[in-house]
């Protein structure tokens, strides 16, 4: 079982501390979202699984961290200044601004009228400005990135001089991307602020059909091991007319985001995508390349970003396949994935998020069955600072057993360690699985190995 909709997560994520409206003391900002304690935990792990798998556990990946606010001549080159924006169109009988390519049947989704403006194109990067100057001096414009690639393909040089990298290799960036979405929304799929997981992979020429395709099973396959269900994701080839300007070919990962839609394609949209980027970047911003007349086609870059194969002694630009994939759209995918309701005994409806453990914000919950028992209370207490070292632990005694387990099911806590009189006795605790709601029980003694041997399994 999956999530019915978006709404049945947000109202979870709201109740238990996942995802807050942002700023909503002042009324909310459209489309702002904030993490709370239990959202920034699995945020984390999302951001963290992805670099361990991408950066630490292969042979032939960079890391980076680059700057969010870069020389405004890289969004020249890169080609956003001129086409990265959506066609908007105003509606005129109640003035909603609205993309043109997502209208349904050419009228306002507010309030039905066809009587539109023609589509123009708006740019979607958000602008600001350098230094104590004037606001309106264009020398001091910049633009908050779009994308965090650009900040891997300017720094390309750096990054094979100083690893001595042969290719085929590649440089990976996690960080914060901003885009003014005329339409943003359903939660923090679409916002105007959101992280991206971006890898850049450079191939030789001829190389980059198949290592297209080797990312794109790759990707498909990092995210079953995330805990998606495949049933619930689908390979989306983007037709000619949809490639972003620097695309030969793109194939999106599509989720099911939108599973009470009736129409089975509306209820799909994207979660990742995997573009083969050819070598236009790397060429845009090179100082070499010229015209027929002989003219530079970029005379502002002091850089030739081409390679040099010392086997064959060859000079070209290598292409790229570029794996992006969003944090926060991951983090939504794993939420409604893990959604589902467990019914007990006594006929009670219980939620509990299957995530998997690698997932889950909360690995292990400490749970006194006595409150008012100190020698209970302490041991509890104790087992808990000893877990902390080695991972997320909580302590909690604010509730009856059977709530302070319903309420580590909804939040997708896979161990819930219960300390009971006859701890006290033979130094062992029960250990719940969120799952099977089986018990064991477990030494003390124990616990630590016994509870990281099964998170990892
Ligand atoms: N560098 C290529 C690039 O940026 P993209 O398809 O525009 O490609 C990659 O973005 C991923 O970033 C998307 O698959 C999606 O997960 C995420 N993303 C893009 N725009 C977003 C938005 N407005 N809100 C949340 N996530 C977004």
């Amino acid at each position: 079982m999956a999530a019915p909709n978006i709404d049945t997560i947000v109202s979870l994520s709201k109740r238990r501390g996942f995802v807050y409206p942002s700023s909503e003391l002042y009324g909310g900002l459209g489309s702002a979202w904030d993490y709370g304690p239990l959202g920034v935990e699995l945020y984390n792990n999302v951001k963290q699984a992805w670099w361990r798998w991408m950066v630490h556990e292969r042979d032939d990946i960079e890391g980076i961290d680059s700057s969010i606010v870069l020389n405004r001549l890289v969004w020249k080159y890169s080609g956003h200044e001129d086409t990265f924006s959506d066609p908007l169109v105003d509606c005129r009988e109640c003035n909603t601004r609205l993309r043109a390519d997502k209208l349904e049947a050419g009228k306002c989704p507010n309030c039905g009228s066809a009587n539109l403006t023609d589509p123009r194109p708006f740019n979607l990067m958000f602008q600001t400005h350098v230094g104590a100057t004037a606001e309106d001096d264009p020398a001091a414009l910049v633009y908050l990135r779009p994308e965090t690639a650009q900040g891997i393909f300017i720094n390309f040089l750096n990054v094979l001089t100083t690893s001595r990298r042969k290719l085929p290799f590649g440089i990976a960036q996690i960080g914060k991307s901003f885009r003014n979405e005329v339409t943003p929304g359903n939660f923090i799929f679409r916002t105007r602020e959101f992280e991206q997981m971006e890898m850049e992979y450079f191939v030789r020429p001829g190389d980059d059909e198949r290592a297209h395709e080797e990312w794109i099973e790759n990707c498909q396959q990092w995210f079953v091991t995330l805990g998606i269900s495949p049933d619930n994701m689908r390979l989306y080839e983007q037709p000619k007319e949809e490639l972003a300007h620097y695309a030969k070919r793109t194939v999106d990962i599509h989720y099911r985001f939108f599973p009470e839609r009736d129409d089975d394609e509306k209820q799909w949209d994207e979660l990742m995508g995997i573009a083969n980027r050819t070598d236009f970047d790397l060429r845009t911003h090179s100082k070499k390349p010229e015209n027929a007349e002989g003219k530079r086609l970029n005379p502002d870059s002091t850089e030739d970003l081409s390679y040099f194969d010392e086997a064959t002694k060859e000079r070209f630009y290598p292409f790229v396949i570029e794996p992006a994939a969003g944090v926060n759209r991951t983090v939504l995918a794993l939420l409604m994935d893990a959604y589902s309701e467990k019914t007990n005994d006594k006929g009670e409806t219980r939620v509990i998020l299957k995530l998997r453990p690698s997932m889950a914000p909360i690995k292990a919950a400490i749970l006194p069955l006595a409150k008012n028992k100190p020698e209970i209370v302490g041991m509890a207490k104790a087992i808990k600072r000893s877990l902390q070292p080695k991972l997320r632990a909580v302590y909690d005694d604010t509730g009856g057993i059977g709530k302070l387990y319903a309420r580590q099911d909804e939040i997708g806590t896979p161990f819930c360690v219960t300390v009971d009189h006859q701890s006290l006795e033979d130094e062992a605790v029960t250990v719940r699985d969120r799952d099977t709601w089986e018990q064991e029980r477990v030494k003390v003694a124990d616990l630590p190995e016994h509870l990281l041997t099964r998170l990892g399994s």
